[in-house]
């Protein structure tokens, strides 16, 4: 698949950043919206941009609706009818629930929680509908287009109890919001595929971002450079899968 026109969100730092990075290389396209909650500080993307005209940084906070049509009307502006054809639904939080190892959550909190659903989940919903026309278009003209959801292993609901003996953390409020997401993929799957718009969902491994921390098994750039070798490969049968970087199933 022919990449042209992408936006990827959360491209402060992090996985965001290197699927812009991944995505600049490739030679067929045109504008890559790399979206920030604050595309000012975002320095080394900053300087992407100057390099490349057709890296666009955009304010753009998943979690405020103004912020989602400002960028909507923003990249439509530029990309006119040729539509979208990526769209990475990358920015995420993972907080701490206030758990504590032998005394369980002594601070499980309802603001928390909707923090994390917010961002997590309820951001990707609210921008893929904003964008859908868009990816409808990019469709149209590129016989198909993609909303990556970047999930987590810890969306899995089977492996849940799992992860608990695994880790003695429960990442509750990132669990729950991550497989809101992945119910997000499939619903979508069902819906557009009629359009040629594909939806999957990514576990990108565990990587090291300020997120995954310096410990973690695999470097961000290397996921992005597998995702999105695996986006470009896709068919439409493919939509509505919740996969590893590799492209192997995992378990909803
Ligand atoms: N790292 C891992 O091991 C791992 C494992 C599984 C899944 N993932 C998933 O991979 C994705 C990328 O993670 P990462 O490791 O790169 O995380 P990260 O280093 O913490 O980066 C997260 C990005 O999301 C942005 N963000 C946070 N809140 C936002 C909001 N309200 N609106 C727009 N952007 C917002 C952050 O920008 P600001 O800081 O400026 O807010 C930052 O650019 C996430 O969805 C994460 O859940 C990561």
């Amino acid at each position: 698949m022919a990449i042209r026109n992408a936006l990827v969100t959360g491209c402060d730092y992090g996985l965001g950043l290197e699927f812009v990075k991944v995505l600049c290389k490739n030679e067929n396209f045109r504008k890559i919206f790399a979206g920030c909650v604050d595309p000012k500080s975002a320095t080394e993307l900053v300087k992407l941009s100057q390099e490349n005209s057709n890296i666009v940084p955009i304010q753009l906070r998943v979690d405020d609706d103004e912020s989602i049509e400002s960028a909507k009307n923003l990249i439509e502006s530029q990309i006119g009818s040729e539509g979208l054809d990526l769209l990475i639904n990358n920015a995420g939080i993972n907080q701490n629930d206030g758990w504590v190892p032998g005394k369980g959550w002594v601070n499980l909190n309802r603001a928390h929680m909707l923090k994390h659903l917010n961002i997590n989940t309820l951001g990707p919903v609210m921008l893929t509908h904003a964008l859908l026309p868009d990816l409808r278009n990019g469709a149209k003209l590129n016989s198909k287009s993609v909303v990556l959801n970047i999930s987590s292993d810890r969306a899995s609901i089977s492996l849940a109890r799992t992860y608990q003996e695994d880790f003695n953390c429960p990442s509750l409020s990132y669990g729950l919001s991550k497989a809101a997401l992945n119910h997000l993929t499939s619903t979508l799957s069902y819906y557009e595929t009629k359009n040629n718009v594909i939806s999957i969902a990514v576990h990108p491994g565990w990587i090291v971002t300020p997120m995954g921390g310096p410990k973690a098994t695999f470097s961000a750039s290397e996921s992005a450079e597998k995702i999105l070798k695996l986006v470009s490969n896709l068919t439409v049968p493919d939509s509505g899968r919740y996969m590893n970087r590799d492209g192997q199933d995992l378990d909803l």
